[in-house]
Order: C-alpha cells, then structure tokens, then sequence
C-alpha cells in the first residue's frame, strides 16, 4: 500500500513536457495553461525539471515577500550573469544579503534628491536635440532617445565628472554598446571584458585620488558590511554593471511606452502639461515637493507601468520545501511569474487593455487590492524605484510642456518580450514646438 502521507501534492497541468523561455512563446504557453488549468499549473520540462506557473495573486506575494528565503533567482539568469557577475539582481543568499545591507543606504531619498540636478541637464540635453528636429521637420527615434536619455543619467549618476573627463572624453562612449546591442553575444562578451578593465582604471584612480565627491562610486567606494570590510574591485565591479544595466534600460523602456501612448491620447497629455506648468519651476533645479505634488504624472506612469512591466516575467527557484495553496513546492522547482499576465487579466482589472491612468487615482483601490507589481515585491524589491519615478518625472515634466510628439505612423510597436519588454520596433515620432 503506498503511504498517503508522503504523496506530494501538484497543482494541474499537461502530462507532455512543455519548453519555457523568457521569449514570446512562453508568454503564449504560460497564457494558454492558465486558460486551461487555473491559477496555479505544474509541468514537467524538456530536461526532466519540475516547473509550476503561479498566477494566484496572494501565492505570488507570498513566494515574493514571506517566503522569500525558500527561492532563488531562477532560469533566464546565467545569461544576464556573464554581464553582471554576481551583482544584487543575480546574486541570492548571504551575498545577496551583504550587499544589499551595503548598497540600499545610497538609495535614501535625500541622496537621490542630491542627483536632481544631474536628471535637469540630461534632460535638457534631449530638449536641444529635439528642437533641432522640430525646427528641422524631422522625425525623432523615440526608443533610441529615451535610451540614451537613461544610459547617459545612470552614467553621470554613478560616475559624476568622471564620466566626462574619463568615459566619454574621445567620443566614444564605451557604454553605448549597451542601448545600441540588445544581444548578448561574443562581440558584446569582449565589451564587457573591454569595458571592466576600463572601470578598474578608473576605479583605482578614484581610490587614490580620495576626494570629496558625491555619486554612487563615492558612497559605494564608501559602504562597509558589519565586519567593517569593503566591497573588494571585483565585488564593486559586478555591482557597478548592476546598477548600470538594472538603473537605465527599464526606465528608458517605461519613458518609451509613455511617449507612445501620449501620442494617443490628447486628454491624459493635456491634463500632464497642465499640471508640470503648474507643479514646475520655469528653469533651475525642482523640489521633491515640486515632483511629490505630480500626482496625475505619478497614475500615468503607474498606468503605464501596468500595462507594459519593463520585467515582465519573474523567475525563481525553490531551494526548500514550502507549501502553495494545498499544493508540496520540492527544492529544485522552476518558478514563473508574470506581472504582465497578472495586470492585465480581465478578472483583476476590468477592461485590462484600456489605458487609463485614473485606475490609480489616490483615493481609487488599485494599489491596494489589485495585483500589481512592476518593481517586484518584498525584500528584493527593485532599490531605484524612488529615483526613477523622479527621473521620468522630470523628463516628462520638461519635456512635455516644450513638445508635441505626434505619431508618424498608425503601425503597432509590437512586443518584444526578452528579459525586458520592449517595443520590437522602434517609435518614431515626429516633435512639434508648443506655444507657451
Ligand atoms: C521603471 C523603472 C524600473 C523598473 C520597472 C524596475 C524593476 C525592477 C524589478 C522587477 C526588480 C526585481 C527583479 C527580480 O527580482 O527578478 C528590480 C531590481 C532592482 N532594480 Fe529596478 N527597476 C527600475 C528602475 C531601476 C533603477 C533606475 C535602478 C537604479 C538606479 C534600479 C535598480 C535595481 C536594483 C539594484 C535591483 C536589485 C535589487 C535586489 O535584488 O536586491 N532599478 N527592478
């Protein structure tokens, strides 16, 4: 008789191994199983691995904040590994512990506040080059301009004049390679190699020069674990790729689809000229209480966020036993996420494809009682939420007022869903002088 006891209990799903990426396929796979077995589906994969899909809200909080411990990062991750080492979005355990401990100080408010001025200028950056395109009648590449937006903010954010004097001084900005290659192939292994034995140089000079300087190669130069040890060059080299590659191609990706969907939508626009008129000094440096008083701003990126989660699929292996709905986790289990599925179910957000940025009105529910989690859950939560939100903000803030970006063509993006969601195209639009 076999014992009942020890019979471990899975949730439904197909008897046929099913192959999961992080591609458009698995979107569709993992889509099509939740429409045939529920909320929580278990397969086997090609290899033989045990693999569950978890679309139950309170389950993915739950493996995200509670439990958190008994799951590490999951499959999808070697590949980011060859460019990040064992930085904080890779790493798991007591590494992962110890530098978070040492990196989450940089990201207080009043440090990203003291970077304000740093999102000013790059955004006024952009403002020149898109007037020359207004004046010239010429169209603007959206996707490459948010990007080099991001990538050029994160860069001075880490590295402050050392990112002209050091990085960018021939031209040749050895980062670029990072907006402009979305593969990770061998060319871009060489980068990589190429680009760290720059950053030790560069790192070793700043250690030597040892002066007064404020950026995040300062405080993290500065960050000692509770033995009083510092991060060695290897550690602060794994954590500067972090902090570069997590810091600008997510939010380069949101502004992307904002630019997109503004362009279709004149109320939403209006009421965000409205209100950066209103919440925004004409020039200079704003507040926080300029870019705290955003709200409308705040539910657009919100709403935007919702429907295109620059992380659209979380993966995480379990590494204990644990216990999901009445369902038995075993260690070695393959776990799949998607905020992308979750926030736009019809079930938990009526009408899911409708843009509409008053569902996170303040006094409205969806924070609260709705599935919704762009920037992760729990200990592991995204550290530059804060300082995103305030770079796109300003971005947004100055730039919206100066600038109409009218669609040039009636053709979707499309998706391209990789370890980020981008648009497969890219989105040109074409920028038109506003009146004051
Ligand atoms: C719209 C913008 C952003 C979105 C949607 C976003 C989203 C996320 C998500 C989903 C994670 C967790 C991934 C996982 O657990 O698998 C994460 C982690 C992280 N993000 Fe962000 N992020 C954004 C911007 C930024 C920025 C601007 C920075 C830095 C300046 C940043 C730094 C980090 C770091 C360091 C982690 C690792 C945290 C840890 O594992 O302890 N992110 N982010």
């Amino acid at each position: 008789m076999p014992d009942t006891e020890s019979v471990t209990r899975r949730p439904p799903g197909p008897d046929e191994p099913v192959a999961l990426g992080i591609d458009p396929e698995t979107l569709a796979t993992l889509t099509g199983l939740r429409d045939r077995y529920g909320d929580m589906v278990s397969m086997t994969k090609p290899g033989g691995r045990e693999a569950w899909f978890v679309n139950d809200p309170a389950e993915v909080r739950r493996i995200l904040v509670r439990r958190h411990a008994k799951y590490h990062k999951g499959p999808g991750f070697e590949r980011v590994k060859m460019l990040l080492g064992n930085g904080l979005i890779v790493s798991d355990g007591d590494v992962w512990r110890r530098s978070r401990t040492m990196i989450q100080p940089a990201f207080k408010v009043q440090n990203v506040h003291r970077l304000m001025s740093v999102m000013v200028d790059c955004t006024a950056h952009r403002e020149r080059e898109w007037r020359r395109a207004a004046e010239a009648g010429e169209p603007i590449n959206i996707t490459s301009q948010t990007s080099d937006f991001a990538l050029e903010l994160i860069l001075r954010c880490i590295f402050g004049s050392d990112y002209e004097t050091e990085l960018a001084a021939d031209g040749d900005n050895p980062f670029d390679f990072l907006s402009k290659d979305s593969t990770r192939d061998l060319g871009v292994v060489m980068k990589v190699r190429e680009l760290r034995q720059r950053l030790l140089a560069l790192i070793a000079a700043r250690r030597a020069r040892d002066e007064d300087t404020f950026d995040f190669l300062s405080m993290y130069l500065q960050a000692t674990d509770k033995q009083g040890t510092p991060f060695s060059d290897d550690e602060l080299l794994d954590e500067l790729m972090t902090l570069i590659v997590a810091g600008f191609e997510t939010s380069a990706n949101t502004l992307n689809w904002v630019w997109y969907l503004l362009a279709g939508h004149a109320d939403v626009e209006r009421r965000m000229i409205e209100e950066a008129r209103a919440c925004l000094p004409d020039d200079g440096v704003p507040t926080p209480e300029h870019t705290t008083a955003m709200t409308w701003t705040q539910q657009v990126l919100e709403e935007t966020l919702r429907l295109y989660p620059p992380v659209w699929l979380y993966t995480r292996r379990s590494i204990a036993d644990d216990e999901l709905e009445d369902y038995d986790v075993e260690p070695g289990t393959d776990i799949y996420l998607s905020p992308y599925i979750l926030h736009r179910t019809e079930r938990h957000w009526p009408d899911p494809g409708r843009f509409d940025p008053e569902r996170f009105a303040a006094d409205g529910t969806a924070r609260k009682e709705r599935p919704y989690f762009p920037f992760s859950l729990g200990p592991r939560r995204c550290l530059g939420e804060y300082f995103s939100f305030l770079e796109m903000k300003i971005h947004l803030g100055r730039l919206l007022p100066a600038f109409h970006l009218r669609r040039v063509s009636a053709e979707d993006p499309g998706l391209e869903l990789g370890i980020n969601l981008r648009s497969a195209r890219d989105i040109f639009l074409q920028p038109e002088l506003r009146q004051a």
